[in-house]
């Protein structure tokens, strides 16, 4: 690697002899995942890939690579340590393909469950977010591939997504949807970051002085450069792309460095034209190339291919990597009679039903840009099979079966007529997600409900297990079933993990990411057509910093799962928590508490310790709690461990909207204690003192 400092040197070297046409060319991509050359000075193409499930085919010259579990799912997991070797891993694939940049992690943030994309992203709470995106990006890094943590910014709706401007007041932008983006960006150093489609307070982000330059560049350091979100550049809906309108003095002034797939905006014609006019000069320009070839420099595009890390895909490793995380996402919701978990033993016939029982996720552009097309992907079918092998009969008849495993969800289907982005012809059943659609339901299809009561109707031991990536509701069944499991999309290895948490190999210790409403309508986002999908091409977020569980909370609204829930098949006492010192004297200060957990159940487990601060007294509006620290312990049946979990100054905190910074303010905050955002077991008061 080119030591620090040697590394401006050689950006500065390589920028004084750039003509100011390649200057141009640099600033543009060139064939949708790729980049302009310039073979004289080494500049090779930039070549990009689709994140963050893994490696896409569609970026990677049709190749397949190791799907892993979706984002929901990983951050399901509460695993920070998953988290660092998912991103190592899709960098090490990322390296053995040639590619330099994952597009990944996403992180915006799931206002609304109908967001066609909530798989992708880590679901609705700031925090949560940023404490899985921090260790992604850095693990992606430590191959010398670049991460680019997307949609910057507010990116929460697929609906209108090229056209629809988010009105967002300045603390709730900050707080909820700039909030994990600012994290990443100070304690990962991401290398890249991709701007969103829709508009922020009416202005494009690509264009946007005070969202890049201001925010991004001068108030966080951001060291890497901005690209574009794929045609973000060009007018219309989808169907309808024409070039854009706007000058590109003001995108280059903002500090946009690249526009991808292709120039709309910084087409070269438009560019000298507008240089010629002096609207800009080759020093603005320079700030904008600068930063490209900084990253060029850290991933290596100038080093010998020896002294890069090597790259390895599709082994034995990142497949068992990508089944681990699956089974630590699985959250089990209901277990009435302890039902679950399967005794392999006792078990003469199970049937199998449902329409994503033996259904592949992993395929060509399937569900959007995040789809992995893998080697091999097990359904869930096939890893029930394979477990049950020589054991137990699987069948498709539910009166005579010891037990019935329905396999339910949602998928990424298309409607069958999308006309455009805006019609869509009356009649078509929506409820799947996907990019560039969003969800109209929150319920499951009226025939997977009605093929649920009839089963349990035949045989009460039916056990619904759902295929999906974002909340669905559940009345008008949930009543009547005795166990229910949610796995999101679980990748290439889920058939396996999903029959491991069935039978009990594996404990479930997900949590909710994200909260289950009972019906859309209490959803913060649902209020009226203006905060979901928006009217006249404006969307509102009149719920403010009112998203997810605060706003449950606020409202006392009973959800039907809510944040962090998540049922073992072992039980954990949480007894006493100790704190080292329980005073904090700034925001960049951190404290440490240490809680006492034991798993006074029969079986080895995990359980998140989940930390939701209240802060008693405040000058401003707070939530009622929020998340400010986990840890994920494992304990066998009677161990005792005393974990130590960090709650930051910072994360203590609120934006300021006067001073137009993260203010903590002196006073006593309570820490509750407990495993979910609605089940505490201990509390601890901690002081800010200055
Ligand atoms: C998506 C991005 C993706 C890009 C490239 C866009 O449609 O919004 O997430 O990285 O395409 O495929």
């Amino acid at each position: 690697m080119i030591a620090n400092g040697s590394e401006e040197n050689l950006v500065e070297s390589l920028l004084s002899k750039l003509k100011l046409k390649e200057k141009f060319q640099l600033l543009t991509g060139y064939f949708f995942f790729q980049t302009h050359t310039v073979p004289r000075l080494g500049i090779r193409t930039f070549k990009t890939t689709d994140g963050p499930l893994g490696i896409s085919q569609h970026s990677s010259f049709l190749r397949k690579n190791t799907y892993f579990p979706a984002g929901m799912n990983l951050a399901a997991a509460w695993n920070r340590e998953l988290a660092y070797e998912c991103g190592e891993a899709i960098g090490k694939e990322a390296r053995a393909i040639g590619r330099l940049c994952v597009l990944g992690p996403g992180i915006n943030i799931g206002r609304t469950p109908f967001n066609g994309r909530t798989y992708e992203y880590y679901g609705e709470d700031p925090y949560l977010t940023k404490e899985m995106s921090i260790p992604f990006v850095k693990g992606v890094q430590s191959q010398r591939i670049a991460a680019c943590p997307k949609h910057y910014v507010a990116n929460n709706q697929e609906t209108k997504r090229y056209t629809v401007s988010v009105e967002v007041d300045e603390r709730t932008l900050h707080e909820i949807y700039l909030r994990a983006f600012k994290e990443t960006v100070e304690e990962a150093d991401p290398w890249t970051i991709m701007s969103s489609y829709n508009l922020v307070n009416s202005e494009y982000v690509h264009e946007s002085s005070k969202l890049l330059k201001e925010i991004l560049m001068e108030k966080w350091r951001f060291s890497g450069f901005v690209m574009t979100d794929w045609w973000a550049t060009a007018e219309g809906d989808s169907n309808n792309k024409e070039p854009s309108h706007s000058p590109p003095e003001i995108a280059i002034k903002a500090g946009l460095s690249l526009e991808m797939p292709k120039g709309h905006l910084y087409e070269q014609k438009r560019l000298e034209e507008a240089n010629r006019n002096k609207k800009f000069t080759e020093k603005d320009i320079d700030n904008l190339i600068r930063r490209i070839l900084l990253v060029y420099v850290k991933v290596g595009m100038f080093e010998n291919n020896k002294s890069l890390p090597k790259g390895e895909r599709n082994t034995k490793k990142h497949q068992n990597l990508a089944r681990k995380m699956s089974e630590e996402g699985i959250v089990l919701l209901k277990n009435q009679n302890n039902i679950l978990p399967l005794d392999i033993d006792k078990i003469k016939q199970i049937a199998c039903l449902g329409p994503n029982a033996n259904k592949k996720f992993g395929k060509f552009l399937y569900g959007g840009a995040a789809a992995v097309s893998p080697p091999y992907e097990i359904t869930a079918l096939k890893g029930l099979k394979e477990k049950c092998k020589g054991k137990i009969q699987i069948t498709e008849n539910p009166s005579d079966s010891d037990y019935v495993l329905l396999f339910m969800g949602l998928n990424h289907d298309s409607p069958k007529k999308l006309i455009s982005d805006e019609t869509i012809e009356e009649g078509i059943e929506f409820g799947n997600e996907s990019e560039k659609m969003d969800r109209r339901e929150l319920r499951l299809s009226e025939s997977q409900i009605k093929l649920i009561n009839e089963t349990v109707g035949i045989n009460p031991n039916t056990i619904v297990v759902l295929i999906n990536g974002s909340p669905v509701a559940m009345d008008g069944w949930m009543e009547n079933i005795p166990a229910v499991l949610e796995t999101w999309y679980p990748g290439m290895e889920g058939g396996r993990a999903i029959a491991n948490v069935l039978f009990g190999d594996v404990n479930p210790s997900g949590k909710l990411p994200m909260t289950f409403p009972k019906k859309i309508e209490d959803c913060p986002a649902h209020k009226s057509e203006r905060t979901f999908p928006g009217v006249d091409l404006k969307v509102y977020y009149e719920e403010g910093i009112y998203v997810g569980y605060k706003h449950y909370d606020k409202e006392n609204i009973e959800p039907l799962f809510p944040f962090g829930f998540g049922l073992s098949y072992t039980m954990f006492k949480f007894e006493e928590v100790k704190n080292t010192d329980n005073k904090i004297k700034a925001i960049d200060e951190t404290i440490e508490i240490n809680v006492k957990i034991t798993n006074v159940g029969s079986r080895a487990g995990g359980e998140v310790i989940q930390v939701y601060s209240e802060d008693v007294k405040s000058s401003v509006d707070r939530p009622k709690r929020e998340l400010v620290g986990f840890e994920k312990v494992f304990l066998e049946p009677n161990e005792t461990k005393i974990v130590p979990i960090e709650i930051k100054g910072k994360d203590l905190a609120f934006y300021d909207v006067s001073s137009r910074d993260w203010k903590l303010e002196k006073g006593d905050f309570i820490l509750h204690i407990g495993s979910s955002s609605r089940d505490f077991h201990l509390k601890e008061k901690i002081t800010v003192i200055s």
